[in-house]
């Protein structure tokens, strides 16, 4: 989840709720950027095709292996229950549909969807090493366009997706039209911590430190690194983020800030 999507310094967690982060009420942090980040469909997925042989040894490496705590936290906050699919976009490699299936003991439907043909290459090599017995299934698909009818899954999950999807309030409408009602929506992405001094470390690091080691272990010419700051300090976060997902008709919205604030899962019930 990292690796293109981030990479961070393995910092010791002190998640808080929702009503925790809004205490201090400190000014929204300004962009990482105030460059438009291009998100057009072939850059995007060209990056990830690119990249994906490297993508899970990058991301565990330069995350320490927080990435993977982050995912099964997600699971543990919102578990499958026994009936109904679950649906994980921008799924990638597939590790946080593997989560799923693993925390399903492989007794419910899991879909994972991407528009990377490369990524889900490597997803699948994964799912039957994991011993998927065809309940787990990777489908190429753009999330602003699911090939799913209406009120399915009794979870939807995205990590670190959201924020590369070209239209975000189309992505979580998508999500909320395949979500059946009464299921959960959950997201899980980079955001910028608030607090002092985590997070001018957090913006050194991921402006000047990050880039540049990602760089050396991605290959020069790789621009993926460069896009992940940028489009973290772009994307909404916090209260602008959990506004869209109730204009996108969801309910009982909130968010966890995990691991300081470096990365934040939002929750909504359809
Ligand atoms: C940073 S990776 C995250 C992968 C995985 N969720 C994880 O946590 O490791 C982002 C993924 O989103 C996919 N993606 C971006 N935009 C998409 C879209 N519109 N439709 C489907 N997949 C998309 C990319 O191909 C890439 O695999």
């Amino acid at each position: 989840m990292l690796g293109a999507m981030g990479s961070l310094p393995a910092l010791a967690d002190a998640s808080h709720d929702a009503d925790d982060s809004r205490a201090d009420k400190p000014p929204m942090p300004p962009s990482i950027t105030t460059m438009p980040v291009d998100k057009s469909t072939d850059r995007v997925r060209g990056m990830f095709d690119r990249i994906a042989g490297r993508y899970d040894l990058l991301n565990h490496l330069l995350s320490m292996n927080v990435d993977r705590y982050w995912r099964r936290r997600t699971v543990r906050m919102v578990p499958p229950v026994a009936d109904g699919p679950v649906l994980d976009l921008c799924t990638g490699t597939g590790d946080l549909a593997l989560a799923y299936y693993r925390a399903s003991g492989g007794n419910t439907p899991i879909i994972g969807v991407d528009f990377s043909r490369e990524m889900l290459a490597i997803g699948r090599k994964k799912s039957q090493r994991a011993g998927s017995n065809g309940q787990l299934k990777l489908v190429e698909a753009d999330a602003q366009q699911l090939p799913f009818p209406d009120d399915v899954f009794q979870i939807v999950t995205v990590a670190s997706g959201l924020r590369n999807v070209a239209d975000t309030d189309r992505g979580l409408r998508e999500m909320v039209r395949v979500c059946r009602p009464g299921g959960k929506v959950a997201i899980l992405e980079f955001t910028t911590p608030r607090r002092q001094p985590i997070r001018g470390l957090y913006l050194w690091y991921f402006r000047h430190i990050l880039p540049r080691l990602a760089r050396l272990l991605a290959g020069k010419g790789e621009d993926a690194y460069n896009y992940l700051p940028a489009s973290v300090g772009e994307f909404p976060a916090y209260e602008q983020l959990t506004e869209r997902m109730r204009a996108a008709g969801l309910t009982e919205v909130r968010f966890h800030p995990f691991t300081l604030g470096v990365a934040t899962l939002y929750l909504g019930t359809k």
